[in-house]
Order: C-alpha cells, then sequence, then structure tokens
C-alpha cells in the first residue's frame, strides 16, 4: 500500500500495528498467513492470495509435483513449511543432475506466461566444462547452435574462468542466458561445441537471482520480486500476441 519508505514513515508515525500491538523500532517479520497488520485501523490486505517461493534445487532431486517412483521431489524437499498451505507446483523444469533457482508457485496464470517461449524469459546459468573453450565456441554459442531439434535462439556466453590448458584439457567455468527451454538446452549447446558440462547450475530466473541461498534451502519471495516477474512477462502489447494460461 505504500512505498518502502513511505511505509517505514507510517510505522514511525505509529500508525501501524500488528495484531494490535505497535511493531518494535528494531522490526518485525509478518507472516501475512497468520499476523493481521492494521494501517490506522484498516486491514492492509497482501497483493495476492498466491504462494511464490524460490528453491536452491539440490542435485538429484526430480523437478515434479508428484514422482510416480517415490524419488525425492522439489516439493518434498520445501516440504509443508515451504508449501504454507498452497498446492505449488514448479514453474519448468530443472533436470535432476542440475542445481539452482527454482521458482514455485501455485499462480498458473504468471507460470503459465513465465515458461511460455513468447514471453522469451532469461534463463542464467553457471557451467563448468572439459576444456577451454576458444572464441569460435563461444561465438557460435551466441549466434545459435545446430542441434538435433533446430538451432538455438542467441544466447549471452560469456567465459568467467579458464584453467592452464588446452582447448581439450581442463575446465572451464562458462555463463550461459537462454530464453528457450529446450529439454537439456545448455548441456546440448556445450556438448556440440565441444565441451561435455561437468556440472551445471541455475542462477538467474528472469528478474530472480539465486543469491546465497544453500542447496535445498529456500525462501518466500517479497512484493517487489512478484511485481518484477509480473513485469517481466507484461510487456507484450497486444492481447494476440501476449498469451495467457487458456481456462479450464
Ligand atoms: N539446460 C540443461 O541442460 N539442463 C537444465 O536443467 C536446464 C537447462
Amino acid at each position: 500500500m505504500a512505498s518502502r519508505r513511505a511505509a517505514d514513515e507510517l510505522i514511525a508515525s505509529g500508525a501501524v500495528r500488528v495484531n494490535g500491538q505497535v511493531p518494535p523500532a528494531s522490526g518485525l517479520l509478518v507472516d501475512p498467513e497468520k499476523d493481521r497488520v492494521t494501517v490506522n485501523g484498516q486491514a492492509v490486505k497482501p497483493v495476492t492470495r498466491h504462494r511464490y517461493i524460490v528453491l536452491n534445487k539440490p542435485l538429484g532431486v526430480i523437478t515434479t509435483a508428484k514422482d510416480e517412483s517415490s524419488r525425492t521431489t522439489v516439493l518434498d524437499v520445501v516440504g509443508d513449511e515451504g508449501k504454507g498451505g498452497h498446492r505449488l507446483f514448479p514453474v519448468g523444469r530443472l533436470d535432476a543432475d542440475t542445481s539452482g533457482l527454482l521458482l514455485l508457485t501455485d499462480d498458473g496464470d504468471l507460470a503459465y506466461r513465465l515458461t511460455h517461449p513468447a514471453y522469451k524469459v532469461a534463463k542464467e546459468y553457471i557451467a563448468f566444462v572439459t576444456g577451454n573453450p576458444n572464441t569460435a565456441d563461444v561465438e557460435t554459442l551466441r549466434k545459435g547452435v545446430k542441434l538435433d531439434d533446430g538451432i538455438t535462439a542467441p544466447a549471452e556466453v560469456e567465459v568467467l574462468r579458464i584453467t592452464p590448458g588446452s582447448r581439450e584439457s581442463g575446465i572451464a567455468e562458462v555463463r550461459v542466458v537462454i530464453r528457450e527451454g529446450r529439454h537439456r538446452q545448455v548441456r546440448r549447446m556445450l556438448h556440440a561445441v565441444g565441451h561435455k558440462v561437468q556440472s551445471l547450475q541455475r542462477v538467474g530466473f528472469g528478474p530472480l537471482k539465486l543469491g546465497r541461498l544453500k542447496a535445498g534451502g529456500w525462501r518466500v519471495l517479497g512484493e517487489a520480486e512478484i511485481a518484477a516477474l509480473r513485469r517481466a512477462v507484461d510487456q507484450m502489447g497486444s492481447p494476440k500476441a501476449a498469451p495467457r494460461a487458456p481456462r479450464k
């Protein structure tokens, strides 16, 4: 209901109560599911009824809401506390052997847009690969690589670190940002230019960053992050150009 600064001023003025009490000046963590927040006696409602959490998916965990063969899923990792009483599902997927940022929500409309190729949401990965990619490899990756399901769209590619050695030896750290979501795309792109991926982590999804979240850790998105996600898929002009989730 207010900018961060205006909210600070409202709190300082004594207009804000949490469960009927004036919050301490040192701050108070509010649980929107449980706590009642008022401003001048009026209840403040969260902007959305949905829940959005980011998980740092550990290796070996399956990106699905339910696994037929009872392997550990991302929902097992976040547990009841992470679900917070919502029927969360993963937005897009990461391979079992990929770790990193995965958004979970029960907001079907936003999830649909975030994963629809028309919105070209950026997905940022850090890969460790065998061999030091040369300039030609990087150029090919940037412009588009021929894979068995077609040429990839332009990507951002940066070699962050190389180890002494040749194009065949050593290990390099590579940052790749793609705006598509084909099956094992980053691994296949790097493999196509001669560099096998040894480890892969997603560190960014649209405006979201993994940050310091440890493997298996999760956090609830703040209002500003949810608004940024909405903006990321809200830039298309005509309704025709902007696909919406089909209504059930
Ligand atoms: N690309 C891959 O190869 N694997 C993933 O999990 C995500 C992108």
